[in-house]
């Protein structure tokens, strides 16, 4: 999708743009490599503070996906000056800066400019073991994969700008969004996983499509393990799902073959676009059973949700389960 590009070329690019992965990684020396993201968009919510938190989670996730730690953060902001208060402006970058704080980097500067539309994100820079780093390419058949934070954001988010979503709904997207993916790195690296990636705008199914592309497998999921927020399939039944979710569907088309008595409600939401998603972590069999101990133990959810199985084409495989 975001990889068109020529292909930049370097030894010590270890991670680059060819396999679609969450950032890039550069080898400093034997020792250490540095971990580039950079991520920014237009508000999801309305409080400019939680605003800010939810674009600094899903920075760092970029990061935690490969098996880093965060060290250094810097802000891109686009403001209407004149427009909106500055207090606002404000807001947003002190849910930015306490996030990024609560990850124990620093933030370290940035840049605004003038813009119509306020827009929000961060470039982060971490630090990873150059032998230690996950990227979306090493799955293997028979690895289990898990998911640590439950689909349906984007339809809570549609519904939320439409006024259609009720406080408990509002509070469990929010409490997602601005959570870390933190532990579930963590539990990735304990469980000696072979492929993390972490589900953003493309939903699960475009970054699990990402993942068995790059690593030359194919997948098969269990719809009835993968968690989904509460009101999600209700709100998507009133018609609240972005227009993303249909296009990551019409996009994977031909990859993806689903159970017959599968409904169209219910692959909408498995390409859900995500902000500040979860991890989507690709476990060898024999660590399968500590995964879903640490993972539980940690909070998360603890299913496996489908398997990485042998396949010629980058094909996803959807049972009801
Ligand atoms: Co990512
Ligand atoms: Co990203
Ligand atoms: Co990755």
């Amino acid at each position: 999708m975001l990889c068109q590009l020529d292909p930049v070329e370097d030894p010590d690019l270890l991670v680059g743009s060819s396999t679609c992965d969450d950032a890039a990684v550069f080898r400093l020396n034997d020792d250490m490599a540095v971990v580039q993201t950079v991520d920014y968009f237009t508000p999801v919510v309305d409080d400019p503070y939680t605003f800010g938190s939810i674009t600094a989670a899903n920075a760092l996730s970029d990061i935690y996906a490969m098996g880093a730690k965060p060290l250094l953060a810097l802000n891109i902001i686009g403001f209407p000056t004149g427009v909106l208060p500055l207090e606002v402006l404000v807001a947003i970058l002190k849910g930015g800066a306490d996030k990024i704080k609560e990850a124990g980097a620093l933030l370290a500067g940035g840049h605004t400019i003038e813009d119509k539309e306020p827009k929000y994100g961060l470039a982060v820079t971490g630090l990873v073991h150059p032998e230690r780093i996950i990227t979306n390419a090493g799955a293997r058949v028979g690895d289990s994969l898990f998911l640590t934070k439950p689909l349906g954001i984007g339809i809570v988010t549609t519904a939320i700008k439409g006024d259609l979503a009720d406080k408990l709904a509002y509070q469990e997207a929010v409490n997602l969004m601005v959570a870390l993916n933190d532990r579930a790195a963590r539990v990735m690296i304990e469980s000696k996983a072979s492929a993390c990636t972490d589900v953003t705008g493309f939903g699960l199914l475009g970054h699990l499509y990402e993942m068995v592309a790059a690593s030359g497998v194919g997948a098969k999921l269990w719809l009835s393990n993968i968690p989904v927020l509460e009101q999600a399939r209700s709100l998507a039944a009133m018609g609240m799902i972005p227009a993303g979710a249909y296009r990551n569907l019409q996009y994977l088309d031909q990859m993806l073959k689903w159970e017959n008595s599968i409904e169209e409600i219910d692959r909408l939401i498995l390409a859900d676009p995500q902000t500040s998603g979860g991890l989507l972590i690709a476990v060898p069999r024999e660590q399968a059973a500590l995964a879903v101990r640490l993972l539980s133990a940690a909070g998360l959810n603890g299913r496996k949700i489908g398997e990485i199985i042998e396949s010629t084409l980058p094909q996803i495989l959807i049972e009801k389960g």
